[in-house]
């Protein structure tokens, strides 16, 4: 079985996004960490608000190169020929079987990253801690979780901690 991998900018606070969606917080830095880790990756998995984000923000589909899912209870696809393919249909029994095959990485997504954990579907959760205290804003975990981890790596960085977790 291949692995399930999330990179993702956490506020002090726990937040990854200000009440509107925002990412205007997030270092340059940890953007171009979290870029090379796309660029690295064969398949994206994501949840339908982070796709939104993306297109709307960056200009439509910006992975055009690689195969990229996302977990939603509709099919609201707006960027046909891209590589995206929705998984609507017992999303996670899908991604259990894409895991068979595939390492996938999850960008942003905090309530996809909830039932990925919920469901031991997850296997490395590696945050970037950005100093920064945004107050209110979408919540990393959107609900208390019983889920063990261990640390795996750390770094400290100019403008961010960076920490990598392995599922025990
Ligand atoms: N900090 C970072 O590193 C970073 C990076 C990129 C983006 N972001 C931010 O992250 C925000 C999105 O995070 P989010 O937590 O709101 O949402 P998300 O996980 O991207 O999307 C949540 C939606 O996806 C669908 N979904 C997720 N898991 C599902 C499951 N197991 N089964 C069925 N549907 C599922 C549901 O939508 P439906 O039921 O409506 O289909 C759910 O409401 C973006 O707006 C962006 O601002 C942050």
């Amino acid at each position: 079985m291949k692995q399930i991998k999330a990179h993702i900018a956490v506020s002090l606070d726990g937040f990854i996004a200000t009440p509107d969606y925002e990412l205007d917080w997030i270092p340059q830095s940890v953007k171009s960490q979290i870029g090379k880790e796309i660029a690295a990756a064969d398949t994206l998995l994501i949840g339908t608000n982070t796709y939104t984000y993306i297109f709307e923000h960056w200009g439509g589909w910006p992975y055009k190169g690689k195969r990229s899912f996302v977990v939603s209870s509709n099919d609201i696809n707006v960027t046909p020929n891209c590589g995206v393919d929705f998984l609507t249909n017992k999303p996670l029994n899908q991604v259990y079987k894409l895991k068979q095959e595939n390492d996938l990485l999850v960008i942003g997504s905090s309530k996809l990253l909830t039932s990925l954990i919920k469901t031991n579907l997850l296997d490395c959760l590696t945050v970037y801690t950005v100093p920064i205290i945004l107050g209110e804003g979408v919540r990393f975990m959107c609900e208390t979780l019983d889920s063990k981890w261990k640390l795996d790596k750390f770094c400290i960085m100019d403008d961010f901690l960076y920490s990598s977790f392995l599922r025990v």
